[in-house]
């Protein structure tokens, strides 16, 4: 089922239009699958990164924060199976030459049949049976389905021949598990605990669209949740995870809990290590899709590291003095995704209105101040110091161009929950007019208490 009320196509046009995102590489013709963050989003992905930091790791006692290197050892990537299994499946259409993932394919033909963890030669079938159409050309002419790995390879050293392979990372979360020890030796966390990380992650991904649903870089925000399966129970920190998975995304972020569900993954999609994988999926415009999954990983990873560095990663049980692997929980989301489903969320189109409900917490900017007109002078400076003070400790913003009309819709685009007018009255009675976005309804506020009004609305 799709969220058909809204338009992908409207949505990813506001989204260009006032500077939350643009196509990479523009002006040079561009580059697929790749988005630049204008002014706009740049602040509103701040916001979610903040927002997730706050409530995962300073708001909690079991999980500390690590940055890892984006550029790591090949070893890594062999012991955590990516360089043999991080594969797509790919087809080509021998006509026009489009390339195209198989699962996609067969998925926008077959009305959404899903056929993750399916063999190549299942897809084949599936593909020939149904003489599946290219989308580009009209023909039906696929080459077979095809592995291709989605590491990103880094030749170091700038001498040829002399140089030796790393990979850009696929994941964040190897970079928690390779310095698992280190964490156990350089703090006091005990068990259980987790490791979070925030940061860029890279894949080559080759389907087009959808904006920053699917990019080749993106930023991942992953927790390796580390317990002892003989004193925690896996089933009640797992749903201890959906809950707080589920009270971040619609009380902390506001979004509508009507277009999210959890989807079991089938014994066919989910991973051989993994006891139980569940996504947590919104109803984006082209239909429910993975937001953040969550997976019981067992100690699949560190033993492979251990196997692969030969570094023992056994931690102490003090109580019986035998060393054990922990096992392991990984709740793991795309801050990109995050970032999309906010803006399909919030976008509203009423009674020829555009307008972003961003809850006030994530939106951009809190306020925008405005002189009634540009070529007043002692509204333009009453505007402005009443601008600079609200800067000291909030996100506003300023504007003197155009009409009011002309800078209401600007701000209504970008979500700015209030707009605050100085009027000719504001030079006598030391109050402003205060238009709140989602009504359009308009208070007189005194100057003194706008900034412990805004502060409240928005924190
Ligand atoms: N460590 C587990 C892991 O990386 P994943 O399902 O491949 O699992 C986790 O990725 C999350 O990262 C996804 O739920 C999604 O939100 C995001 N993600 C994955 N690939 C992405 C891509 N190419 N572009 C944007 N976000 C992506």
């Amino acid at each position: 089922m799709k969220n058909t009320e809204i338009s992908m196509q409207n949505v990813t046009a506001l989204a260009k239009r006032r500077g939350f995102i643009y196509p990479g590489s523009e002006i040079y013709g561009g580059l697929a699958n790749t988005y630049d963050y204008g002014p706009v989003g740049t602040e509103l992905l701040r916001n979610i990164r903040n927002l997730w930091w706050e409530n995962f790791i300073h708001r909690r006692d079991d999980i500390v924060g690590l940055e890892a290197s984006l550029i790591s050892h090949q070893e890594i990537w062999k012991a955590s199976g990516h360089t043999s299994g991080f594969a797509d499946a790919q087809v080509d259409c021998k006509n026009c030459k489009l390339r195209m993932r198989a699962d996609h394919l067969i998925e926008d033909a077959l009305n959404g049949k899903n056929v993750e963890g399916l063999a190549i030669e299942e897809l084949d079938e599936i593909i020939e049976q149904n003489k599946i159409k290219c989308p580009n050309c009209g023909k039906s002419s696929w080459t077979k389905v095809r592995k291709f790995n989605l590491l990103f390879p880094v030749n170091l050293g700038i001498v040829e021949g002399d140089q030796s392979l790393a990979y850009l990372r696929g994941e964040t979360a190897q970079g928690m598990f390779v310095n698992f020890k280190n964490v156990i030796e350089s703090t006091r966390v005990k068990l259980p605990f987790g490791i979070a990380q925030l940061g860029k992650s890279f894949r080559n991904e080759i389907t087009p669209g959808n904006s920053v649903f699917r990019t080749l870089e993106f930023e991942q925000g992953e927790i390796e949740y580390f317990f002892d399966p003989n004193e925690s129970n896996w089933e009640d920190l797992f749903e201890n995870w959906k809950n707080s998975i589920w009270s971040f995304i619609t009380e902390k972020i506001g979004i509508n809990n009507k277009n999210l569900r959890w989807r079991e993954h089938t014994d066919k999609e989910r991973s051989f290590y993994s006891k139980k994988t569940e996504d947590l999926e919104y109803n984006f415009p082209f239909g429910f899709k993975e937001l953040w999954g969550l997976a019981y990983r067992t100690d699949y990873d560190l033993s492979q590291h251990e196997k692969g560095s030969g570094k023992e990663l056994r931690i102490n049980n003090p109580q019986t003095n035998e060393k054990k692997l922990p096992h392991v929980i990984e709740p793991a989301v795309g801050i990109n995704r995050i970032f999309l489903m906010i803006l399909c969320d919030a976008y509203r189109e009423e009674e020829g209105r555009t307008y972003l409900k961003l809850n006030p917490k994530i939106a951009p900017y809190k306020a925008a101040v405005f002189p009634l007109l540009a070529n007043k002078e002692e509204l333009v400076s009453k505007a402005k110091e009443i601008y600079k003070d609200l800067r000291e400790s909030i996100m506003v913003t300023f504007d003197d161009r155009g009409n009011i009309g002309k800078r209401y819709l600007y701000q209504d685009e970008i979500g700015t929950p209030f707009c605050i007018t100085v009027d000719f009255d504001s030079l006598s009675d030391d109050s402003v007019t205060v238009r709140y976005r989602d009504t359009m309804e308009q208070d007189r506020i005194k100057i003194s208490e706008l900034k412990d009004f805004i502060e409240k609305k928005t924190r």
